[in-house]
């Protein structure tokens, strides 16, 4: 019988040991909901990945003028945040006495720290250092290189010049580290994608629905938060609803696509 000890099957494949090993309750008992609090983080730390991996080859797409895998990829992207924002579903059946029971526990940690979630947001166009200065080293440094690379937003203007539809010259060769600033010129070939009947203006819409779903998600978050926990402080710090509810107001990814609106 050959030795079966390195051939890949469904458990080394996937690291499935390794995988069951990496939730570490730290309450007494433990305290049987401690494993969904943490399995439902870690689960969205891995879409989180997927997402970012999934806006990187959109990026790439859009370089390359291939609307119809640009569509696909961000369609995937639009799905992914389906189940992100149906997860909370699953978190919501934790009572505050059950979250009660070990939240002192957890300290400082808070999804405030997820450097990914981070990474999301500067991929989608924020570009304020202060979120990531609280996040170790090694972090920080790569929510830096997202803000310094270009955006979704920046990557989409290119795509959509190259479609034939005029972006100015100084807002393809912007400082991509700055934050973007909406223009009036923009708006109008924006106006123009749509009118057109290009197939560009489907890949808009998807972007509408991508920021619409991150919004969603936010608001599905503090509403959780605040089910959980009232107005209590957060664990990282912060003033816990309040400050969740001002991040609803987060300026657009995609501003000129949201103007645009006004003009038809
Ligand atoms: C019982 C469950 C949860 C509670 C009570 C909770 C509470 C909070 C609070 C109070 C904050 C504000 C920062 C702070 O002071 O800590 C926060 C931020 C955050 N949480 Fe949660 N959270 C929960 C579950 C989750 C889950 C499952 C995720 C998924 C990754 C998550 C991701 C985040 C993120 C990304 C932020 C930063 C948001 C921003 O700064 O815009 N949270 N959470």
């Amino acid at each position: 019988m050959s030795d079966q000890s390195h051939a890949l099957n469904y458990m080394n494949y996937l690291a499935v040991d390794e995988l069951l090993s990496l939730q570490r309750p730290v309450s007494e008992g433990p305290e049987h909901d401690e494993l969904l609090f943490i399995t439902i983080h870690q689960v969205y730390e891995l879409w989180f990945k997927q997402l970012l991996h999934e806006l990187e080859q959109a990026q790439r797409q859009m370089a390359a003028g291939d609307t119809q895998h640009v569509l696909a990829t961000l369609n995937r992207v639009k799905a992914i945040l389906a189940v992100c924002i149906q997860q909370i579903d699953v978190l919501i059946t934790m009572t505050p006495l059950q979250f009660g029971a070990f939240r002192a526990r957890l300290e400082s940690a808070s999804g405030f720290q997820s450097a990914q979630f981070r990474e999301l947001e500067a991929l989608l166009g924020r570009r304020d250092g202060r979120f990531a200065s609280h996040l170790l080293a090694q972090h920080r440094e790569k929510v830096e290189a997202r803000m310094q690379a270009p955006s979704l937003w920046d990557s989409a203007l290119r795509y959509l010049n190259g479609c034939g539809f005029t972006i100015p010259a100084e807002i393809l060769e912007r400082d991509v580290t700055e934050h973007y600033v909406s223009d009036a010129r923009v708006r109008e070939a924006v106006l123009e994608v749509y009118r057109s009947g290009h197939q560009a203006g489907l890949v808009c819409e998807q972007l509408v629905d991508i920021e619409v779903s991150l919004r969603e998600w936010r608001f599905r978050h503090v509403m959780m938060v605040e089910r959980t926990i009232g107005t209590k402080q957060g664990t990282g710090g912060s003033s816990g609803v309040g400050y969740l509810s001002s991040t609803l107001q987060h300026p657009h990814s995609f501003p000129e696509l949201w103007e645009a609106r006004e003009n038809f």
